[in-house]
């Protein structure tokens, strides 16, 4: 199956504050968005659309707006993939340190799901609270995945899935969640620790360290 890939870098970065969107604030030498491109071009993946915020584009990338939510822009992109792509994998420009084995692999595992998505094991405790603040009950971490990106669809599940109506899409914290509310199969692909998502000035400060490192 011919796989596409939609790199979704149209959000603004508020909780990074930096002076750009955070997708194209540079990341040890450049724009965070290209070493996802990269890590796609290694893992195989050739025909890459991002959705980019007005003014911006990527540079090896076809290029469409961004929408109002992740989940919209997830949806613009994915108007423009090549048509005879049976596969999508979609990722936030948001995590520069992918590897090209995890796109990879999340790309195998549609051999037997509808959708596959990379996730690390919860590794603290995790409690439920009421509003009061009190506990309500513990939960059994051994079965508990972070989900991350990226995540890989059969183009018919996501496009069945993204069909929805903009209120559920403005609802959805991930592409997966979509799929799995219509039934469909949703297979974990275990990710490195390093694939975690640029989100606040700490994180940008280690992606920095270990890109930089990376570089040598
Ligand atoms: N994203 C997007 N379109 C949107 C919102 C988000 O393409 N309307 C992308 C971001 O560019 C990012 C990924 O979705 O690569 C994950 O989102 P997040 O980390 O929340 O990034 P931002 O929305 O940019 O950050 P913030 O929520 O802090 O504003
Ligand atoms: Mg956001």
């Amino acid at each position: 199956m011919k796989a596409a890939a939609l790199l979704v870098a149209a959000g603004s970065g508020e909780r990074l504050g930096a002076d750009r969107p955070k997708a194209f604030v540079v990341v040890a030498g450049r724009p965070m968005v290209q070493w996802s491109l990269d890590a796609l071009r290694a893992g195989g993946v050739d025909d890459v659309v991002a959705a980019v915020p007005p003014g911006y584009e990527v540079a090896g990338a076809t290029c469409v707006p961004g929408g109002a939510t992740r989940s919209e822009s997830v949806r613009n992109a994915l108007r423009a993939a090549p048509a005879d792509a049976g596969a999508i994998v979609v990722h936030d420009a948001a995590r520069p340190l992918v590897e090209p084995a995890l796109f990879r692999a999340a790309l195998a595992a549609l051999a037997s799901a509808d959708g596959a998505v990379a996730a690390a094991p919860v590794a603290d405790t995790i409690k439920q609270a009421g509003p009061d603040g009190m506990v309500e009950r513990t939960l059994d971490r051994s079965r508990l995945w972070a989900v991350q990106t990226p995540q890989a669809f059969r183009r018919e599940a996501l496009e069945r899935a993204l069909a929805a109506g903009d209120e559920l899409l403005a609802q959805a914290t991930d592409d997966a969640w979509l799929l799995e509310r219509a039934g469909g199969r949703v297979a974990i692909v275990e990710a490195p620790a390093s694939n975690f998502k640029v989100t606040t000035p700490h994180d940008l400060e280690v992606a920095e360290l270990l890109l930089s490192a990376r570089r040598c």
